[in-house]
């Protein structure tokens, strides 16, 4: 079959591949491949056992794949045959020398940009689709720039908004999507090129254009905002613990007010996932870089308390189980960092449980998609820990249970059941408010809530 348009993903991870498979699912005049640098990580991809579990991919794969969708290793050669390619490999903080800690580090960005100029025998529209530092586009155009040949590279910038655990119905009904380019002959061209792809699905009010380095800040800045609205209402839900109101009731409240708005004024344990503490410590290595401290250590406040608020369940779990936990068997329920996701990178769990491992306790881990993950999490870890991954035979003969994902599954169980299994007095720290809490302490648990007063005989 002849393809109207070839377009490359470069990066088979948790954002190249399903936004890619969109694509192919919506366009299937166009050819999509994916490659990466991992054989292991392709050859899920070209299997049954998807190496990303997000409900609807597997489906949408099935019907593409072998298709218009492939997934290959050959990155020279695919360089050379797409004319569109997607940059979405990973962007993690760095761990070492100027920034440490703080700024991304971009060697696989850099490896790719050179690479794809080493590659390329025509010209090609470069996008940005990692979230990266401002101006990171500007980096990429002096590397594409510094060839021989009179081939020509554009680069846009079209970050991902898209969820973990919701990625197929983000992907498929966006909020808007975003497109930064130049202001160009050929940026304004290779930017409608873009947004012709996306308008196979996506109404035009929602494809939304603007300058290149907006389009970088936007997504840095956009989940700035989400995580900071995450530790507004924990910093509260510590208030609400000392004086008797409740985090549930006051978000309702607050939330009522459409100029708030309802979303993201869940209290728990914190925000884990690979991108929110990545990407604030990124803008608040952007603001030093640009003489901002104050502005710095603003965003910076949003990542100290998602922190003290997981010190302060583990000192909550300590100080109720008479302040000792030496010996005593407990069960986190979830270790992914939230529901409908096996992906656990900067899960709360991992902090938790290794704060309760130095307190000398005996640690089962129970998840539905997040064990294979967890074992790798904690494979350095020592202590006595065990992964099981049914939850009736996890939290059977525990002394307490926490749960740390919000996953609908620990909203259903027998908690009468569970408790009967249990060693008395039995606890639930309840990280993420999902359980029935007034019923689990009738039932004869003590109930730690996050935000609400303890419903406890002791
Ligand atoms: P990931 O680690 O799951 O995937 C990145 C992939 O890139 C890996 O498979 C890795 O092997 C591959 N890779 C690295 N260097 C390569 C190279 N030189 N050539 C080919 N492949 C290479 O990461 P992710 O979660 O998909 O995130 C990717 C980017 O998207 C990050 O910048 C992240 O901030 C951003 N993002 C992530 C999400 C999310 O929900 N995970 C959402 C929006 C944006
Ligand atoms: C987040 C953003 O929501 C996406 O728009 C963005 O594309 C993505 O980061 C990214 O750049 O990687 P994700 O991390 O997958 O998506 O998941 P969220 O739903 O945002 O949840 C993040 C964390 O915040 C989770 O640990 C979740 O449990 C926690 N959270 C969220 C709360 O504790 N309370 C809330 O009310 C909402």
């Amino acid at each position: 079959m002849k393809f109207k348009k070839k377009i490359l993903c470069i990066g088979a991870g948790y954002v190249g591949a399903p936004s890619n498979v969109m694509i192919a699912c919506k366009c299937p005049d166009y050819k999509v491949t994916v490659v990466d640098i991992n054989p292991q990580r392709i050859d899920a991809w070209n299997s049954d056992s998807l190496p990303v579990y997000e409900p609807g991919l597997d489906e949408i794969v099935k019907k593409t794949r072998g298709k218009n969708l492939f997934f290959s290793t050959d990155i020279d050669n695919q360089i050379k045959e797409n004319d569109i390619i997607f940059v979405c490999v990973n962007t993690p903080t760095k761990t070492f020398g100027t920034g440490a800690g703080m700024a991304a580090d971009l060697q696989y960005w850099e490896k790719t940009a050179r690479q794809i100029l080493e590659n390329s025998k025509s010209s090609k529209i470069v996008i940005e689709k990692s979230t990266l530092p401002i101006k990171t586009a500007l980096a990429m155009e002096r590397i594409l720039a510094s060839g021989k040949g009179d081939i020509t590279f554009d680069v846009l910038s079209n970050p991902e908004f898209m969820a973990e655990g919701t990625a197929i119905h983000d992907l498929e009904n966006p909020d808007r999507v975003l497109i930064g380019s130049r202001e160009t002959p050929n940026g304004l061209a290779a930017r409608a090129q873009l947004v012709e792809i996306y308008s196979r699905w996506v109404s035009p009010e929602k494809i939304i254009t603007s300058n290149i380095w907006s389009a970088e800040l936007s997504k840095l800045v956009a989940n700035a905002f989400l995580a900071q609205r995450v530790s507004s209402i924990n910093s509260i839900s510590a208030l609400c613990e000392k004086a008797d109101a409740d985090i549930s009731e006051v978000a309702r409240a607050v939330g009522m007010d459409s100029r708030i708005g309802s979303k993201f004024l869940k209290a728990g344990i914190g925000f884990g996932g690979s991108c929110f503490k990545k990407d604030i410590l990124n803008l608040v290595y952007l603001c030093h870089f640009y003489g901002l401290p104050q502005v710095a250590a603003y965003w910076e406040s949003v990542v100290k308390i998602n922190e003290y608020q997981q010190e302060r369940f583990i000192t909550n779990i300590l100080q109720s189980m008479f302040n000792t936990l030496a010996g005593k068997k407990i069960c986190i329920l979830g270790f992914a960092f939230k529901a409908d996701t096996g992906d656990t990178r900067e899960s709360p769990a991992i902090n938790i449980t290794r704060m309760l491992l130095a307190e000398h306790a005996e640690v089962v881990i129970s998840d539905p998609k997040a064990l294979g993950n967890a074992a790798v999490d904690l494979a350095h870890n020592e202590g006595r820990i065990s992964y099981i991954e049914d939850p009736y035979q996890a939290t059977a003969g525990c002394h307490a249970l926490a749960i740390m994902t919000d996953w609908d599954l620990y909203r259903k169980l027998d908690y009468r059941k569970i408790y009967k299994s249990m060693i008395k007095p039995a606890f639930i720290f309840d990280g993420r408010n999902i359980i029935d809490q007034h019923k689990c302490f009738e039932i004869g648990f003590n109930v730690f809530p996050i935000g609400k007063p303890a419903l406890t005989r002791l």
